[in-house]
């Protein structure tokens, strides 16, 4: 895992939709993951603005989203297909039917997740996922105890997830309990990941995902499993990571050191 802690959220954000954007010129047609909450919402300005104003062409690429909310159609402002394409989607050139979000009404849910895995095969897997974390690690909505070879299923809500999130809904009890996420197993298939963290309530979950066992107690610590895992931090977030000092150093020796592939 590869830990870089920036001084604020728009050094992480533009930090890292230069991943994002790096891994779209050089494939143009590449597979994306996608992540929804407060943080990648920088990154999705940054990838606009490089759109705009870089000419970033998303018309060959392809999306597939970690999760959504099951009960919520796609035009519920708190859906995450909504967030999508608010947030990114209706900003960008990408071919709508290349945009693929997990669905929260469909009638067969367990034919829907083998689609979905299906689909990101057939589209060769993903490039780059983009995730944030949750304060109790969850990564997508694989809370703890999530298996760490899981796939797409159904998933209940941890309460402290419901709390978090009750922030987007008029009131707590709208918040569902199940969600649809891809699972910890479909995750680490990626190519690269870049996980985003923000704020010193992420503190916690950062250092047991980079410094604790690899557990499904903390699903995000899966992904010291993965051979290209970038972490993204502002300066709260890695507030309790105990190598701190080590992180940095990598960084700041990283010019000199010699080529890996
Ligand atoms: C939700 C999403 C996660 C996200 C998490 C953190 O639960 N399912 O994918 O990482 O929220 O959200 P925020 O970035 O708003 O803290």
């Amino acid at each position: 895992m590869e830990v870089v802690i920036k001084k604020t959220y728009e050094d992480v954000s533009v930090a890292s939709a230069r991943v994002v954007a790096e891994v779209i010129n050089n494939k143009p047609d590449a597979v994306l993951g996608l992540a929804t909450g407060s943080t990648p919402l920088g990154l999705y300005k940054e990838l606009i603005r490089l759109h705009h104003e870089e000419g970033l062409d998303f018309s060959h690429v392809s999306t597939f989203n970690l999760d959504e909310y099951v009960g919520l159609k796609p035009d519920n402002p708190q859906s995450y297909h909504y967030f999508m394409h608010e947030n990114l989607f209706k900003h960008i050139n990408i071919d709508p039917q290349n945009v693929h979000v997990p669905s929260g009404t469909t009638n067969n849910y367990p034919a829907f997740c083998e689609w979905y895995e299906d689909r990101i095969e057939e589209r060769g897997g993903i490039d780059v996922q983009v995730l944030g974390i949750g304060s109790d690690g969850h990564i997508g909505f694989n809370e703890p105890g999530s298996s760490l070879g899981s796939r797409t299923r159904i998933k209940t809500l941890n309460k402290q997830t419901i709390e978090d999130n009750a922030r987007f809904f008029d009131k707590p009890e709208d918040v569902p309990v199940y969600s649809i996420t891809m699972g910890v197993g479909t995750i680490l298939e990626a190519e690269r990941i870049v996980l985003l963290a923000n704020g010193a309530n992420k503190a916690r979950a950062v250092a047991d995902a980079v410094e604790g066992p690899v557990s499904a107690r903390c699903a995000a610590s899966a992904l010291q499993m993965h051979p290209e895992t970038t972490l993204f931090l502002n300066e709260d977030a890695a507030g309790k990571l105990e190598m701190r000092e080590y992180y940095d150093w990598i960084q700041e020796k990283k010019p000199g050191a010699p080529e890996t592939a």
